[in-house]
C-alpha cells in the first residue's frame, strides 16, 4: 500500500518537475522564446538575444509574442518605456488567450509629453468580458531604467506587481458567478502603437512624429512555476492542484498594505468606484 502511494507521489513530482521547471530558464532569450508578430523590420533583438526593442514610427508600430502559452505561474518582464515626448504612444504588455471568449491581463503604459507622468492602466478580461480598468501614476520615471512588471497568477487570485509591489488584485469569485481566467492558457504579448486618439489627456496630446522612431525595450523575461501548456489545459490544472505552491496563496499582510498604499497615493481611476458606469459595483470589487 505504502509503496503504491509513494510511487504515485514520485510520479506527480516527476510530472511537476517536467511541467514547471521546464518553463523557467535562468536567462531569457528573445530569439528562442519569442516570435515577432507585427512589423519585423521594426523589432530589434540585441545583445545575443538578451534584449528586445520595439519601435513605432509614422507608418507602423510593432509587436511580439511568446512561443509558449502559460497557465498560472509568476510571469515577469523588465521594460524601459519610450522616453522624452511619448504623448499618444501606447506600450501594451499583456497575457492573452486567443479565443472567442478570451481571457486577458493587461498592462497598458500611456505616454505623455516630456516631464509629465505616464499612466499605467491595467485591465482584466475573463471569458470575453473586460471593462475592469484601473489607472495609476507610477512612483518613478519608467523611462529612465528597466522596471519589473509581473503577474502572479494562481487559482485563487491574480496579482499585478510593479518591482515586486502588488498594485492590483483580482480574486477568484467564481462562487459569486464572476468569471475568472483559469480555463485557457495565455501567451505573453507586447505591442507599441499609436493611441493618440485617446491615450494622453483623453486624446488632447497627439504624437509628435518629429520625435520618431519611438522605442521601448525589454529584457529578463521569466516564467517561474508556470505551467507551460501545449494544448492540455486540463492536465495543467490537475498538476497545479497537486502542487505545493497551491498551499500558501493567502494574501500576505504586507501585500494588503501595499495595495492600500497604491490605492491611496497613486490610483486615479477605478472601475469599481465609477458610479456612472457601474451604479452598483461589480460583485468582485468587494474582495479586491
Ligand atoms: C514619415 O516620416 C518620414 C521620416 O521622418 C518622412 O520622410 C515621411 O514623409 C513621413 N510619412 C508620412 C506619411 O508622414
Ligand atoms: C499627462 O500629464 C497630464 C498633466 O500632468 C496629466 O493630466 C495626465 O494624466 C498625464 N498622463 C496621461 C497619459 O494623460
Ligand atoms: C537582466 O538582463 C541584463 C542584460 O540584459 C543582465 O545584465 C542582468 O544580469 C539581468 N538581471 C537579472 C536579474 O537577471
Amino acid at each position: 500500500m505504502a509503496s503504491s502511494s509513494t510511487l504515485n507521489f514520485n510520479l506527480v513530482m516527476l510530472l511537476l518537475f517536467f511541467f514547471f521547471v521546464s518553463s523557467s530558464s535562468s536567462s531569457s532569450s528573445f530569439d528562442r522564446d519569442f516570435s515577432i508578430i507585427w512589423a519585423p523590420d521594426r523589432v530589434k533583438i540585441l545583445d545575443q538575444g538578451s534584449q528586445l526593442q520595439l519601435s513605432l514610427d509614422n507608418t507602423s508600430g510593432s509587436g511580439f509574442t511568446s512561443k509558449n502559452k502559460y497557465l498560472f505561474g509568476n510571469i515577469d518582464m523588465q521594460i524601459k518605456l519610450v522616453p522624452g515626448n511619448s504623448a499618444g504612444t501606447v506600450t501594451a504588455y499583456y497575457l492573452y488567450s486567443e479565443s472567442e471568449q478570451h481571457d486577458e491581463l493587461d498592462f497598458e503604459f500611456l505616454g505623455n509629453v516630456s516631464g509629465q507622468p505616464y499612466i499605467l492602466q491595467t485591465n482584466v478580461f475573463a471569458s470575453g468580458k473586460g471593462e475592469r480598468e484601473q489607472r495609476l501614476f507610477l512612483w518613478f520615471d519608467p523611462t529612465q531604467d528597466f522596471h519589473t512588471y509581473s503577474v502572479s497568477w494562481n487559482p485563487q487570485h491574480i496579482l499585478f506587481l510593479v518591482d515586486g509591489i502588488p498594485i492590483r488584485r483580482y480574486a477568484n469569485k467564481e462562487s459569486l458567478g464572476v468569471a475568472f481566467p483559469n480555463n485557457e492558457a495565455m501567451g505573453v504579448y507586447s505591442t507599441l502603437w499609436n493611441g493618440d486618439s485617446w491615450a494622453t489627456r483623453g486624446g488632447l496630446d497627439k504624437i509628435d512624429w518629429t520625435q520618431a522612431p519611438f522605442l521601448a525595450s525589454y529584457r529578463n523575461f521569466s516564467a517561474s512555476s508556470a505551467c507551460v501548456v501545449n494544448r492540455n489545459v486540463h492536465k495543467c490544472k490537475q498538476l497545479w492542484a497537486h502542487s505545493k505552491s497551491n498551499s500558501d496563496q493567502q494574501l500576505q499582510q504586507e501585500q494588503h498594505q501595499s495595495l492600500d498604499w497604491v490605492k491611496k497615493n497613486f490610483m486615479i481611476y477605478d472601475y469599481c468606484t465609477d458610479a456612472q458606469r457601474n451604479p452598483t459595483p461589480p460583485p468582485e470589487c468587494a474582495f479586491n
